[in-house]
């Protein structure tokens, strides 16, 4: 299968996955439910739980619990877009091709609705019916990676650096820092997480994190390209806004045609690291390759 044909696949399955065991809109706080599916079900590439399901696969086996494992990502991945977006933050309008959250329900809600998404991704990860089969210190296992990647000391962190090095004359090791925090970590955890849960040895975990921390610096590089180089329609969210906040990133120091070139060689870093891997790795080295490639 070519890659576009499998991410369009996972991606159905992902949605499906998600619409499931999303609360119902007409089901009460009303207001929180509608506010939650609407950012959540809005369309995005599901790329972390893909990444998780790809690795599982990688790793040679579709263990149980495997679909709640990454939807949770995509949980936590949509409440940190919610809460990005905020005018406190980056104060965006447009995301998913559709108004932010908190442009159509208010800023309180939006809060909220972020909130709720990043509790009930312990929720997806810890429930019974859906974690069946799972021996549990394997489970405890995936919980804590969550945790990890998504906290003060990962995701949560680069935003704090990133938003305290705005309209600051960073340097490198800095930049590289916001990006391997705010975007790499819940990539690396995604991948970890795939790999845990189809009971990966400790090298073969130690392979998949090399490649993890690769592409997720290529993902924000692509990123920043794409905030210079794409349009409104194609990335369903505003271009050129980093330059308007003061955001220094790879093409302010590199140009774009050099931020592209680093985050080529990411992508053939992070593909060397699967040598260990056979054809059950396919899929991971074309996601790679797809990062840099794809246009929203
Ligand atoms: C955007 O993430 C924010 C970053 C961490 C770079 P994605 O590019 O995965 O956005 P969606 O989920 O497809 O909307
Ligand atoms: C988003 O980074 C990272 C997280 C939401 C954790 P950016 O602020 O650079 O991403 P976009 O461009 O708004 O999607
Ligand atoms: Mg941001
Ligand atoms: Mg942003």
């Amino acid at each position: 299968m070519n890659i576009k044909d499998y991410l369009e696949l996972k991606r159905l399955e992902v949605d499906h996955f998600l619409d499931h065991v999303a609360p119902a809109a007409a089901v009460h706080p009303l207001t929180l439910h509608e506010s939650m599916r609407y950012s959540l079900m809005a369309g995005g590439k599901r790329i972390r739980p893909i990444l998780a399901i790809a690795t599982a696969e990688a790793v040679g086996s579709s263990p149980p619990g495997l679909m709640a494992v990454a939807c949770s990502l995509e949980l936590i991945h949509t409440y940190s877009l919610i809460h990005d977006d905020l005018p406190a933050m980056d104060n965006d309008d447009f995301r998913r091709g559709k108004p932010t959250n908190h442009k159509v329900y208010g800023d309180a809600m939006a809060i909220l609705a972020g909130d709720a998404l990043l509790t009930l991704a312990f929720d997806l990860c810890s429930r019974p019916d859906l974690m069946k089969r799972c021996p549990p210190e394997r489970q405890v296992r995936l919980i804590q990676e969550l945790a990890h990647g998504s906290g003060n000391l990962g995701m949560v962190a680069g935003q704090v650096l990133d938003i305290e090095a705005e309209h600051r004359d960073i340097d490198l090791p800095t930049l590289q820092n916001i990006h391997k925090h705010k975007t790499g970590m819940l990539i690396r955890a995604a991948v970890r997480m795939g790999a845990i849960a189809a009971g990966a040895t400790d090298r073969q975990l130690d392979d998949v994190t090399g490649y993890a921390e690769d592409i997720g610096l290529a993902f924000q590089i692509a990123d920043d390209v794409l905030n210079v180089t794409g349009t409104r329609e194609e990335l369903g969210k505003n271009p050129n806004t980093d330059a308007e906040r003061g955001k220094k990133t790879y093409p302010a120091f590199y140009g774009v045609e050099g931020a592209k070139r680093l985050a080529d060689e990411c992508v053939t870093r992070a593909i060397d690291r699967l040598h260990a891997f056979g054809t059950s790795a396919d899929a991971l080295r074309d996601i790679a390759r797809y990062i840099t490639s794809r246009k929203n």
